[in-house]
């Protein structure tokens, strides 16, 4: 049951079969009828384990509007307050006879262990420090619709790399699609070893900056700093916080990237967010419906005997 637990299962060419893939919802969504009957009959269940805006609602409306029935798992009110186990309460999807269920969780590795247990493709929304996949899809589709191609791009990721999922699925895309990707955190937001996953390390803000293509800012993911250092959002703002004149520095077509939800005035100004032409933050969503769509379709492909994934 092949679902998409990380970007680390892909070869570049399959990411690229996704990107191509969803191209077409891109045209379909910003046409006046947005249906397709593609995934009729089948059930997708949605269970988030953890707070979501984008990739809910993004999920959500894919699967809709391929024509699948979708149901969203309401776990503040469902049985996992009754201290149901997480296996418990994926088999218990799977006795429903979903055919994909998409789970976001707090904890990295949940979703490969559910998609262990279930006998429907498990669709990876972001597990704890470990992957976000769609996120990185998604951001990849929005760079190639900007730039055209990925190979010595220049994309410089700043923020709490430590604990960020969206930043390891973006390391791992980008590098396999081949372009130059640059870290940039405080050293206690900097993984150890991260070097090996094929990146550039910065510490300096503006250096990271310097000739960049892409700037992807995150935010800091103080839910998951519990007696870790935590930085003064003000310390914070004037070390690492993207503002017009350090945007200068980059590239004069630089794109702004945030995968959002967004901490205006920390990480990222209102007015490079809201930049025309360049901030990317409104497209990354809509390509988010795109992308969740072409995974939705090649995922279920098998169980509708439809050939075409690799
Ligand atoms: N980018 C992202 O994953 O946003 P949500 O947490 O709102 O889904």
């Amino acid at each position: 049951h092949a679902g998409l637990v990380g970007i680390a299962g892909l070869a570049p060419h399959e990411i690229f079969y996704l990107l191509d893939e969803a191209e077409q919802w891109v045209e379909l969504n910003r046409g006046a009828e947005k249906r397709r009957e593609l995934l009729r009959g089948l059930t997708i269940i949605n269970a988030f384990f953890e707070n979501s805006t984008r990739t809910l609602l993004s999920f959500e409306i894919a699967g809709k509007r391929l024509g699948a029935d979708v149901v969203n798992m309401a776990v503040a009110t469902s049985s996992v307050k009754k201290g149901e186990t997480l296996i418990d309460t994926a088999m218990t999807l799977n006795a429903m006879q979903a055919d994909a269920i998409v789970i976001r969780h707090g904890s990295s590795g949940a979703v490969q262990l559910i998609a262990g247990k279930v006998g429907c493709p498990v669709l990876n929304a972001g597990d704890g420090q470990h992957e976000h996949p769609t996120q990185a899809l998604l951001d990849a589709l929005t760079i190639r619709h900007a730039k055209r191609h990925f190979n010595g791009l220049r994309v410089t990721i700043c923020g709490d790399i430590l604990h960020s999922r969206v930043a390891r699925s973006n390391i791992l895309c980008l590098v396999s699609l081949g372009a130059e990707v640059r870290v940039c955190a405080p050293p206690a937001l900097m993984p150890d070893a991260i070097e090996q996953m094929g990146v550039r390390v910065f510490h300096d803000f503006p250096a990271a900056l310097k000739g960049a293509d892409v700037v992807m800012m995150l935010r800091l993911q103080m839910e998951r700093m519990e007696g870790q250092f935590i930085p003064s959002p003000r310390e914070y703002r004037h070390l690492y916080g993207l503002s017009l004149d350090r945007l200068a520095l980059a590239e004069p077509d630089a794109l702004v990237m945030h995968p959002g939800p967004m901490n205006r005035g920390i990480e990222i100004e209102s007015n490079v967010a809201d930049l025309v032409g360049r901030s990317q933050i409104t497209t990354q969503v809509e390509m988010g419906v795109a992308m969740r769509m072409a995974c939705l379709d090649v995922l279920t492909r098998r169980a509708r005997k439809v050939e075409g994934w690799a």
